[in-house]
């Protein structure tokens, strides 16, 4: 079905089959009405009553699947390229929730076959738990059934929509049911179902196994079965495989299901990822941690972010048998002993039952609540990645020569506790400027270079002998080598190094933004991070920056917010709201890193100088010990030596080393960094600052701004 045709096939077939005129979908018209309208046109006015009974025949409940069907760019999914990241990222997320919350390192396996033009099969595979087979019916094939939002506590998915909805997508677009395999153990057998969401309903069909779906027992080849059904079932004895047929569009890139991977494994070092892409190339990326992050606790609700209209419900649902009971039930940090002051200034007893408080006293309870001080809430619900694994996840992914990380101490917005983390490289040219693979392929075939080393000198900017020599050690080839003769795999392993070499600098900030380790590729403008990163003031660290703007210079920022619920700016979960709270640690946190950049920019820079200056002393010391010993008649050698040392005292800052964390290693009473630092030495930089760049030059950028 081509994308031109507007009736989608499930909602055509519906129509079809109950008979309703696909042709003039609009509602007939009433009866005549008292106060004419407007001419239609044709010189006739239309008159159309529409009474309350009319009106009434035409109400009808809209359930929630129609209503996403018609709003699915509220979902993510406004266009191909999105809606293919957007299935890729529900059930890779899902995947990483299940293993986590089972206390399994996660594996997980994502495919993409193309299968024409725009039609494409997502199969994503974990090694979890799996799910048991009553529920997978409900978790595919209906829209808000989860186990994550009712309770408070840290996870990728929270609202319950997210495979559901990449499911219906795909049967909306393409007809095709969601296929589902899923084990519990290596004893049990292999479930296999084919759903489609019943959209008018919000209700799940299964459409194999005469509806009832199919069970592998074990032992009896479940891959090669599965095989026939074009799913590629990796032999676990527990986890879940979950392959969506979709009509989409796969483009590298800036907000690319690769970007996505890759920033996903930046932010997760435990997992182990394999990734089949479109074009049939695989890639790996093995975990960097082999522990699992903290559990994070599941927590009760915390006073302060209660509103009267929940507690008043709360109240009304409640199980315990008096108010005290219930106080500190149904919330966290409320003690027997405080539980008692609040029924004291709401004037209740606690041995009341809370079923049976009017609306009056349920507001002086509520206020009770609010003016109590009551400490903040745990902050065991959160599981931070930690400044040393975001240390060592940029430094994997993201080339520099300064690396710095804070965690934040967790706070708090209505009620939810949440944490940030920052995570700064400077130096090296961010992973967002690369050259493309195609581009790579092109430049390798139409260069007239008869060595590749010579290839890479004229045809990058800025990158001289030295840069070249550097590419093709980390390429491991050789620097005489024809560029038009380089294998498919030398031309992988070249690509490899110039993803990982700096090509450019004077570049705006790159920021990587993350929520519940989760990257948001989306609706960056319109994030809570990106609007306080540009209203902080990096100039103070040495970058330059125009008002209200990203900074300028080679730095990547990584910023993670953590949180038992994190406030969405839209079901699409891309853009995080703009509470007050969550700015202020931002900030705080944007401060820490860039203090830290701007120390480690200054010594840089001494260094720097006091050399230059040394060296032009250097230059003309034997002159000056020569005109002195004509002139005074002392002897050269001794006046040039004192000379020597007089000079090399004054620059001394030019033989300050700095040891990997920063720290000089000659001790000359500097402050500390106070906080990680990773610094990598660099060799003779092989790209110098380009950010302009001439007519006609090869364009090295590949991701452009949104
Ligand atoms: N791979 C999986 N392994 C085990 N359980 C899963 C898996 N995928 C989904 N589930 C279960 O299905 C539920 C529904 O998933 P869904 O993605 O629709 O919602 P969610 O993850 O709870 O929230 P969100 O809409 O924010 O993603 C999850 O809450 C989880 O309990
Ligand atoms: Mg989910």
């Amino acid at each position: 079905m081509g994308t031109d045709v507007c009736w989608e096939l499930p909602t055509l077939a519906t129509l079809i089959f109950e008979n309703q005129d696909v042709t003039s979908p609009l509602p007939s018209e009433g009866e005549a009405a008292a106060v004419p309208r407007a001419d239609d046109g044709n010189g006739t006015p239309r008159r159309i009553r529409v009474t309350a009974e009319s009106m009434a025949s035409k109400q009808r409940e809209i359930s929630v699947s129609e209503f996403f069907a018609k709003n699915r760019h509220l979902l993510g999914f406004d266009n191909p390229r999105k809606a293919l990241l957007t299935t890729v990222k529900e059930a890779v997320d899902n995947a990483l929730d299940a293993c986590e919350e089972a206390g399994l390192l996660p594996e997980i396996w994502v495919r993409i076959e193309a299968l024409a033009e725009n039609r494409f099969r997502v199969s994503v595979q974990d090694n979890g738990p799996g799910i048991v087979k009553k529920q997978i019916p409900l978790i595919f094939g209906k829209l808000l059934y989860g186990s994550k939002f009712h309770r408070l506590r840290q996870s990728r998915g929270q609202q319950g929509i997210g495979i559901s909805a990449a499911g219906m997508y795909g049967l909306l677009t393409t007809g095709r049911p969601v296929s589902i395999v899923s084990r519990t153990g290596s004893k049990r057998p292999v479930h296999f179902y084919q759903i489609q969401i019943d959209t008018k309903h919000n209700r799940p069909e299964i459409v194999n196994g005469k509806g009832e779906g199919v069970d592998i027992p074990p032992n009896d080849g479940a891959a090669e079965f599965l095989r026939e059904h074009q799913l590629h079932w990796q032999d676990v004895d527990h986890g879940t495989l979950v392959a969506i047929e979709l009509e989409a569009k796969y483009q590298r890139g800036r907000g690319s299901v690769d970007e996505y991977l890759e920033q996903t494994a930046i932010a997760n070092p435990h997992v182990t990822l394999h990734y089949h892409d479109p074009e049939g190339r695989t890639h790996e990326y093995p975990r960097v941690a082999e522990v699992l992050p903290a559990e994070p606790k599941e927590i009760k609700p915390h006073p302060y972010g209660v509103e009267l209209g929940t507690l008043i419900t709360m109240l009304k649902d409640s199980k315990s048998g008096t108010l005290g009971r219930f106080l500190t039930e149904s919330f966290s940090r409320i003690s027997p002993a405080v539980a008692k002051r609040i029924a004291q200034a709401a004037s209740l007893s606690i041995r009341t039952n809370p079923k049976r408080l009017g609306r009056a006293q349920a507001e002086a309870l509520f206020q009770a609540l609010q003016n109590e001080k009551v400490q903040s809430p745990a902050v065991d619900c959160l599981s931070p990645i930690g400044e040393e694994l975001i240390l060592r996840g940029m430094r994997q992914m993201v080339p520099g020569e300064f690396y710095t990380a804070v965690t934040r101490p967790p706070a708090v917005y209505r009620g939810n506790p949440f944490q940030v983390e920052v995570g700064l490289s400077y130096g090296g040219g961010p992973a967002t400027y690369r050259v493309s693979k195609e581009l790579l392929e092109e430049l390798l075939a139409e260069t007239d270079a008869r060595t590749l080393r010579q290839f890479l000198t004229t045809t990058f900017d800025g990158v001289g002998p030295e840069g070249a020599d550097k590419l093709l050690r980390e390429a491991r080839l050789r620097a005489r080598m024809s560029p038009g003769r380089l294998k498919a795999r030398e031309r992988e392993q070249l690509f490899e190094a110039l993803r990982r070499v700096n090509l450019s600098e004077g570049q705006t900030m790159n920021v990587l933004r993350y929520a519940n380790r989760v990257p948001l590729l989306f609706q960056a403008g319109a994030c809570a991070i990106t609007q306080t990163v540009m209203s902080t003031n990096w100039r103070a660290y040495g970058l330059t920056q125009s008002r209200n703007a990203l900074p300028s210079g080679p730095v990547t920022l990584m910023v993670h917010i953590a949180s038992v619920w994190v406030p969405f700016t839209s079901e699409s979960k891309e853009a995080v709201a703009g509470y007050p709270e969550i700015q202020k640690e931002l900030r705080l946190a944007f401060q820490a890193v860039g203090r830290r950049l701007g120390m480690y920019l200054r010594r840089r820079d001494r260094v720097k100088t006091q050399g230059e200056r040394r060296n032009i002393f250097l230059r003309y010391l034997r002159e000056v010990a020569d005109a002195v010993a004509v002139i005074r008649g002392v002897d050269r050698d001794e006046i040039h030596a004192h000379l020597m040392q007089v000079a090399k005292r004054v620059t001394a800052a030019a033989d300050m080393k700095l040891d990997e964390h920063g720290n000089p290693i000659m001790e000359d009473g500097e402050e500390d960094f106070a906080g990680p630092v990773l610094i990598v030495p660099q060799e003779e930089k092989a790209v110098p600052a380009a950010a302009e760049k001439r007519p006609g030059e090869v364009q090295t950028r590949l991701f452009t701004d949104q």
